[in-house]
């Protein structure tokens, strides 16, 4: 059942890249993006002004990504809280509001939450979900299904990378219904997404080289992250994959916010993963990732291949993905993570599959 893997975990890293091609299926069309299933709600969708996330864990990482993509290609107004905050939380609803639950299992009791409450007052809600026939898929107004396929593994990996991937595409339909996107510009991120697939396969080929570097950082204590904009909502992800399944302390900080905290932290004992994908904040990240190494902190570099050169000579360990557009970085990114967080793990000896502590559908509060 787990397809000759030692684990789900791995197997379902080692799916992503048909998991997200079965995402992109159907929903592109002619260069176009189509989402038949908004069909219903395309008037609450132009009047769009302010679009509330929420959704909890992986799946809020998932929604703070999306918030970008909204923000930067859609020029919506965006208010993203985690369910457990956002359900208990005064919110001065502005007009022209539309809800973003986001969830796996579509049973997550915070978020289910949420969404009734956003529904009661008169807030259309839209799940991005992957199970049909859940609680959030049912109570939506419209359900994008993520085409992830059964998740088992506790820690989520390719449900995450696939609702990054209707995210992508709503954004991109909400910014052609507000006039934001030429035809031009649509083709080319859709031609740069559906070339996905195929790089989240040659990162995955390179599993080996993760494991090595794994093999030097798995007894650290302390793991930290960094990286800025996109790249800091990508070492979110990676960092709480890391501590859920390895047990290794780990945090992701935004790469600025180093010296006015966490820096302390940095000794030579603690390796730092810095995250070099965003072309138009990298020379500021690398000036933090100075910042640590004058503490003696091991650095490992993940960037783009065009960008090898530049990067290589910066970190102890490094690992280049197949160029995108910077816009796409998480998504060939997040699998180098997944395989990051995994092999610490099992090299700890830990239980991959199910973590202590954890369990694979919170439906308690
Ligand atoms: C982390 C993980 C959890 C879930 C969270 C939400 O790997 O799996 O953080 O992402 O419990 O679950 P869903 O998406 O089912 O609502």
């Amino acid at each position: 059942e787990k397809g000759g893997y030692d684990h789900f975990m791995i197997k379902e890293i080692m799916e992503q890249d048909e998991a997200i091609r079965s995402t992109l299926l159907g929903r592109v069309d002619r260069g176009r993006v189509r989402l038949d299933e908004l069909e219903a709600l395309q008037e609450e969708l132009k009047n769009a002004e302010r679009i509330y996330i929420t959704a909890c864990g992986t799946a809020y990482h998932a929604g703070m990504v999306g918030a970008y993509l909204l923000r930067h290609v859609a020029g919506l107004d965006v208010e993203i809280e985690v369910a457990s905050e956002f359900r208990y939380a005064k919110h001065h609803w502005r007009e022209n509001s539309v809800g973003l639950v986001i969830s796996q299992s579509g049973e997550t009791a915070d978020t289910l939450q949420a969404l009734r409450m956003m529904k009661a007052d008169g807030i259309p809600v839209i799940a991005v979900v992957n199970v049909v026939g859940s609680s959030v898929y049912r109570e939506a107004d419209a359900s994008l299904l993520t085409q992830a396929g059964p998740e088992i593994a506790v820690a989520s990996t390719k449900a995450y990378s696939t609702q990054l991937v209707v995210l992508y595409l709503f954004a991109l339909y909400m910014a052609k219904l507000k006039g934001l996107l030429t035809q031009e510009e649509e083709q080319n991120i859709l031609e740069d997404l559906w070339s996905i697939p195929e790089k989240v396969k040659q990162v995955l080929s390179n599993a080996e080289s993760v494991r090595r570097i794994a093999q030097d950082t798995y007894k650290a204590n302390d793991i930290f992250f960094i990286g800025r904009q996109l790249d800091y909502m990508l070492a979110l992800e990676g960092s709480l994959k890391l501590k859920e399944i390895s047990y290794i302390h780990s945090e992701a900080f935004p790469a600025g916010e180093l010296k006015h905290g966490p820096l302390a932290l940095v000794t030579a004992d603690t390796p730092t993963l810095a995250i070099l994908m965003q072309e138009d904040v990298l020379e500021k990240t690398l000036s933090n990732v100075s910042e640590v190494k004058a503490r003696q902190g091991d650095v490992f570099v993940l960037g783009f291949e065009r960008d090898r050169k530049r990067l290589e000579d910066i970190g102890r360990w490094s690992f280049f993905v197949p160029d995108t557009l910077p816009l796409l970085a998480p998504l060939v990114g997040i699998p180098v993570l997944q395989l990051f967080a995994y092999y610490n793990a099992v090299l700890r000896g830990t239980d991959v599959d199910k973590p202590r502590n954890l369990a694979k559908s919170v439906t308690v509060e």
